[in-house]
């Protein structure tokens, strides 16, 4: 079929859908029929390598859910200072398994007032310093030729003060300013800040930055320097949609809808989560079906469980293919706190019977702070405060305690709401730092048990495992943020680090730190994809083993049951447990049984046994 058939065939399939949207929007036909227009031109305009992509996605929509999917999030300058550099570099990533690259933002961002690229100045132009779109095209073709995918951000929110609409709207262009939320005095931003929580309360208070020169407030939710861009003006959706398909045009595999519950405000609301952002990623979702269809949303909603999953949409009608499993991951840490699974295991068998359509993507750090967003409903009917457990969370790991390891700092530490988040790597969060500074052998090999068991637990949970660049070579905090000025105020830089390729080096060296890591981590990884227990689509529960610092997780299929043990706390436990039949333990090799095992402080097993025919 010719690419025009292709194109008509998939818009005819959806078009009254994405008309009723639009039309319940925005109310504007003319508008609608140019992004039809657009719609075609950028489907015309993709490169053939990516249309044949389309079309053989389309016939097995389910790609991205196998178990062979690993991804890692990486800042293309710390990790090889430039596009070109990444491209260079594909080998070590496939040397670590992963065969997913999310390249933090890139696009054209002001120095100083970036906000780690999330402030976007023109959205179809790289940063000078990384390189150009020809380059990301380049990385894009050689990363496909290795089987790898690529994401990248679309910050839709916001644009940088430095966006040309955002430079013609504070010169007074009215056309521009309707792109935004301009006010003349600040009666409706007081409004607006009486319902609005605030997302960087210390560094950025208030959501709203008044502009001196025009006498006018701007809102704001992020930096002063993010503009929130109005959305209800049908000029900034068509726009943002042309840009997201011209970014999905460079070969985009997936893209990273940032910030994607805020994109919607309605004085006297929380401006979070409101109806119209589901009708907006609905359309993106219908959109890029048509023009292309290879390319996944991953939907950035850093929210409670409730608010979370309706960004799946529903099975018939569904928005992002995947969102970050951000509740576990936050549960997952205050597990390690306070040895005990409790709140863990409630979170996963939420998660766990969830429909399989719904694909979560799971990690431990990213490059952002961990925010407590636990479920205190339930920790309240435990008898815990949430400001005394979330000053807890933060002094354990800030390495207060005694029996804590662990070292990081926090993050905007809201002295009124005592609500502050916390920033540091996977390694020096399970005590690397500290055993390296002390030079303590027996502790060092505790941190590395401990990175090692997280992780495995990590990649026991279905859907798509993705790993912090740094974490498979057990990379500490790096301090050197303090000493610049453009950094200095956001501790987030604290695990932003420079990529050490000369450490790196050492993971060929047996009995390094890195050496330790990488290896245990290759091996769970290698585990991992060859067996297909861990499909997303397998059922999957936990298994109480009678002890509250042990977290049990079975994964079974027609072929075999596998089990997982995690010890949270920091000395040995018995899990409570009696099953038939000899296992294999799938790290050591050996035949073991599962009744009353001990499990080591902060130690897991992996084990498994097959079933009928396959035994
Ligand atoms: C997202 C990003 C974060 C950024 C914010 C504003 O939450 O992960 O790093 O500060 O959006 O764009």
């Amino acid at each position: 079929m010719k690419t025009e058939e292709i194109f008509q065939k998939r818009l005819i399939a959806r078009h009254d859908e994405l008309r009723w949207l639009y039309m319940e929007l925005y109310g504007n036909s003319d508008m609608f029929a140019e992004l039809c227009d657009e719609m075609y031109r950028f489907a015309m305009e993709r490169a053939p390598e990516f249309r044949s992509l389309d079309s053989k996605r389309e016939k097995d929509p389910g790609w991205f859910r196998k178990n062979d999917m690993l991804g890692m999030m990486l800042y293309i300058d710390n990790f090889a200072g430039n596009l070109k550099g990444v491209k260079g570099k594909l080998d070590y990533l496939k040397a670590c398994n992963v065969n997913c690259i999310h390249l933090m933002p890139f696009l054209e961002s002001p120095k100083g007032r970036s906000d780690g690229g999330y402030a976007v100045a023109d959205f179809r132009k790289v940063q000078p310093n990384l390189g150009t779109m020809k380059d990301l095209v380049e990385l894009s073709k050689a990363c496909h030729k290795k089987n790898i995918n690529l994401c990248m951000d679309f910050v839709m929110n916001h644009t940088s003060e430095d966006h040309e609409w955002a430079k013609r709207a504070r010169s007074g262009e009215g056309e521009y300013m309707s792109r935004y939320f301009f006010y003349d005095n600040p009666q409706i931003p007081r409004q607006y800040d009486a319902t609005v929580p605030q997302v960087f309360p210390t560094s950025a208070p208030g959501n709203f930055t008044y502009l001196e020169e025009m006498g006018n407030y701007v809102m704001t939710t992020f930096y002063p320097y993010q503009w929130d861009l109005n959305y209800k003006n049908p000029r900034v959706f068509n726009e943002m949609m042309y840009n997201f398909l011209f970014l999905a045009n460079q070969g985009m595999d997936i893209i990273r809808i940032d910030a994607v519950p805020y994109i919607w405000k309605e004085l006297g609301t929380q401006c979070r989560n409101l109806p119209q952002v589901h009708t907006i990623v609905r359309m993106m979702r219908i959109i890029s079906e048509i023009v292309c269809p290879s390319v996944l949303l991953l939907g950035e909603v850093v929210m409670e469980p409730e608010k979370v999953v309706p960004y799946f949409g529903t099975v018939e009608k569904p928005e992002c293919h995947m969102l970050y499993n951000v509740t576990t991951m936050a549960t997952t840490w205050n597990s390690l706190a306070t040895r005990d699974v409790r709140l863990l295991k409630k979170q996963m068998d939420i998660v766990n019977s969830l429909p399989k359509d719904y694909l979560f993507l799971n990690y431990l750090r990213c490059h952002d702070d961990i925010g407590w967003g636990l479920d205190f409903a339930t920790l309240k009917a435990w008898g815990m405060k949430e400001a005394e457990h979330k000053r807890y969370l933060n002094q354990y790991f800030s390495g207060r305690y005694e029996r804590s390891e662990s070292r990081g700092e926090l993050y905007n530490d809201d002295p009124i709401t005592q609500d502050a988040r916390f920033c540091g790597t996977t390694a020096s969060m399970c005590g690397v730092e500290s055993a390296l500074y002390e030079k303590n052998e027996e502790k060092l090999s505790n941190a590395i048990g401990l990175d090692l068991m997280l992780h495995a637990y990590m990649l026991t949970q279905s859907g798509i495992p993705m790993l912090y660049s740094g974490d498979e070579i057990g990379q500490i905090n790096d301090y050197t943020y303090r000493d610049d000025p453009e950094k200095r105020e956001d501790s987030r830089y604290l695990h932003r680090g420079k990529f050490q390729w000369e450490l790196a080096e050492k993971h060929k060296e047996k009995g390094t730190l890195q050496e330790r890591m990488f290896t245990g981590l290759k091996k769970l990884e290698e585990i991992r994809k060859s067996r297909s227990v861990f499909d997303s689509g397998v059922a999957t529960y936990t298994y109480d083993v009678k002890d509250s610092a042990i977290l049990g997780i079975i994964r079974e299929n027609e072929e075999e049951r596998f089990i997982a043990l995690f010890n949270f706390a920091d000395e040995d436990r018995t899990a409570w447990m009696e099953e038939e039949g000899e296992y294999s333990d799938l790290i050591t090799g050996k035949k073991m049984r599962l009744c009353n095992i001990i499990v080591p402080g902060h130690g897991f097993f992996w084990a498994s046994k097959k079933k009928g025919i396959y035994k």
